[in-house]
């Protein structure tokens, strides 16, 4: 008789069963018969610049529209006029501080009252904390003589000052004016505003605030919360920018990756494509400043350990919008930019793009192995695009492995014609994308056990479990959904010859600012959460085996005729852990008679991780943020054929360390 283990007992509530007849259901794991590698790289994620995720997210900048380029020139502003105060706001191009930044803002103060100037309201207000320091910088010149003094204010949204500071030095020349601010009270839609101090008149660009504590403290930084919670997931790729930000609704609105390195000021603000895309959501005040650009994304993959994997335009823009072609005779540009950026990201400091990366402060390359050309492309225009680059860039770049499109859904005719074309192309490796209701997930997780093996590699590069359908505004992001996902992806690991890769899609959203749901990890101004599917995409990354055991279970339970048990087992070359991950995706709690073959005892020190939650409709949210949350504990047990319960609608990680 196997000694019973309950992972019921993870939750608060249940206690330990007694023990249960032999289990009906069996799962066998071989671990004398390692199968194939599990690659590095299979858990990543994928960021967009969609609902606020890089301006007024990830990108610390709280100001909204700094540099006036916004074509409202004073989207985000607006005027102060305190006790009588008088004057007038215009938006000029004249003697520029930057001609890449061509449009500025001249405030001209006709009767000074109590303080004439301008406001900005930031991302859907600032989020300040308080005893936190703020950076706040600013271009400016005087006018014919005129002020030379500026007040900057922090301020809430019910008009409480809890910051300020005088600036003065102003001349005639366009001067960077900085300072410190110290901020009294906690704020999440805070405010900023500019007074000037006398008469005249003065021109102002680049207003900018930067908390100090940035993600590494560095200038031009990240969110620290939010890069947090990537590096929590420890990715084993990180793809940007997007996404149908790549191809852009018309070809001049396409990401163009020169555009968004060296200094900031150099950089071409663009409208930002989810801006409008949805008429029930639309943002309207959405542009891409490129604060965040490929430099930043270059380092951020860095930080968190993940490879880079950028994705380029293939001179398409959206299918979905335009369609707007680059004719084949004119494809050049786009393919030396592809070139160029292999360049920047990994040739020596000396060459022309290594030299522009060593000028930002690294020298050293960034050794990217991974490109994408074209996001979610189809036809035949997509083919011959992706051949005209494959051959320029396998010729130059042998080294470097290319993803290639399958386009927007997981088998449609568009699907159909792509991938034998990229079979024929022999492509490397194939970005498939799905979103689609839970039960397709589900069904789904045997989906690569049938992919011919000598292909092309899987790339399953955007997918997400829709709980109403795509592109709803009413999908939730909920335990039935993560659930779903995960029984998915045990499909993709039990499949890791033939996939590679896996990245959820979309990464962020802004509680107050999103086009599209669900996403991965939600925010607001101050606060950060992950959503269910958060958890299962950390508990799958943080253990990745390296190689895969077979893993056979029999007598499965049935839910409407389906089986809905889900395990895959791999084992860590380097804890030298045994790896078990199950998917209950029953109703019920499911005894399973685990027997681990070609290993005799275990050690101790076993651990059991459950995500699981007492309804498929429970997420989490900023004020519960840990609702649906893993839980892990010891697993008390040392032999190697036991008797475990897997609770109703659970995904449980078993580390097991044998102990030969
Ligand atoms: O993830 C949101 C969008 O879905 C992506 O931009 C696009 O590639 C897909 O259609």
């Amino acid at each position: 008789m196997k000694k019973p283990f309950s992972l019921a007992i993870l939750t608060a509530s249940t206690l330990w069963l007694a023990a249960a007849a032999e289990p009906a259901i069996t799962l066998t794991i071989d671990t004398g018969k390692p199968g194939p590698k599990i690659s590095p790289v299979m858990w990543g994620v994928f960021f967009e610049d969609i609902n606020f995720g890089a301006d007024g997210g990830l990108y610390a900048e709280l100001v909204k529209n700094r540099s006036f380029e916004f074509p409202n020139g004073l989207m985000a502003w607006s005027q102060i006029e305190r006790g009588g105060a008088a004057g007038s706001l215009e938006i000029r191009d004249q003697e520029p501080f930057h001609t890449a930044n061509p449009h500025y803002l001249r405030i001209r103060v006709d009767n000074a009252g109590a303080g004439f100037g301008v406001s900005n309201e930031g991302f859907h207000g600032m989020g300040l904390r308080e005893g936190a320091t703020y950076n706040f910088s600013a271009q400016a010149r005087t006018v014919e003589g005129g002020p030379r003094t500026l007040r900057v204010e922090l301020v809430t949204s019910d008009g409480r000052t809890i910051a300020s500071a005088k600036l003065d030095g102003l001349t005639g020349q366009w001067k960077k004016l900085s300072t410190t601010l110290r901020v009294g009270a906690t704020e999440a839609k805070a405010r900023l505003n500019v007074i000037v101090e006398g008469r005249g008149a003065l021109d102002l660009d680049w207003v900018s605030l930067f908390p100090a504590q940035t993600w590494k403290n560095r200038p031009n930084g990240l969110r620290a919360d939010l890069v947090r919670m990537l590096a929590d997931l420890k990715p084993g790729f990180m793809r940007f920018p997007g996404g149908c930000i790549v191809e852009g609704r018309d070809l001049g609105k396409r990401y163009q990756w020169k555009t968004t390195i060296g200094a900031p000021e150099e950089r071409r603000l663009i409208i930002n494509r989810w801006n409008d895309e949805f008429k029930h959501r639309p943002a309207p005040d959405y542009f891409q400043s490129f604060g965040l650009g490929f430099y930043e994304f270059f380092l951020l993959c860095e930080d968190i350990g993940a490879e880079p994997l950028p994705i380029l335009n293939c001179g398409m823009a959206c299918q979905f919008n335009s369609g707007e072609l680059a004719p084949l005779d004119q494809l050049d540009p786009y393919i030396q930019d592809a070139l160029d950026l292999i360049e920047f990201a990994n040739g020596s400091a000396t060459s022309t793009w290594g030299a522009k990366r060593a000028a930002m402060g690294h020298p050293a390359p960034f050794n990217m192995k991974l490109l994408g050309v074209g996001n979610e492309q189809w036809g035949p225009q997509y083919i011959e695009r992706y051949a005209a680059f494959a051959k320029a860039l396998k010729a130059k770049h042998p080294e470097i492995k290319l993803v290639s499109s399958a386009g927007p859904s997981p088998a449609d005719d568009r699907f159909n014609f792509l991938w034998p074309q990229l079979r024929e192309l022999k492509a490397d490796i194939v970005d498939e994308h799905c979103y689609a209701r839970p039960d397709w997930f589900l069904d789904n997780a045997a989906r690569y056990d049938k992919y011919d093996r000598s292909g092309p590699k899987v790339f399953m590069g955007e997918y997400a479990a829709q709980s109403v359908k795509t592109v709803s505004p009413d999908n939730r992001n909920n335990w039935e959904c993560a659930l779903a996902e995960a029984a998915y992806m045990i499909g993709l690991e039990r499949n890791a010859d033939v996939v590679v890769m896996s990245s959820y899609a979309p990464l962020f959203g802004h509680v107050d600012g999103w086009q599209w749901t669900p996403n991965l990890i939600w925010c607001d101004n101050l606060s950060v959460y992950g959503t269910p599917s958060y958890y299962v995409q950390q508990m799958f990354s943080r253990n990745r085996g390296d190689v895969l055991l077979p893993a056979q279970i029999s007598g499965q339970p049935e839910a409407d005729g389906k089986s809905r048990l889900y395990a895959t087992a791999s084992r860590d070359a380097t804890a030298g852990d045994i790896i078990l991950k199950v998917v209950n995706a029953t109703a019920q709690p499911v005894w399973v008679a685990v027997q681990l073959q070609g290993v005799s005892q275990l050690k101790t020190g076993a651990t059991a991780t459950v995500l699981a939650s007492a309804n498929l409709s429970d997420e989490t949210s900023l004020s519960e943020p840990k609702k649906v949350a893993p839980v892990r504990r010891p697993f008390n047990e040392t032999n190697v054929s036991f008797n475990c319960q897997f609770r109703a609608h659970s995904l449980a990680v078993l580390r097991l360390p044998p102990a030969q």
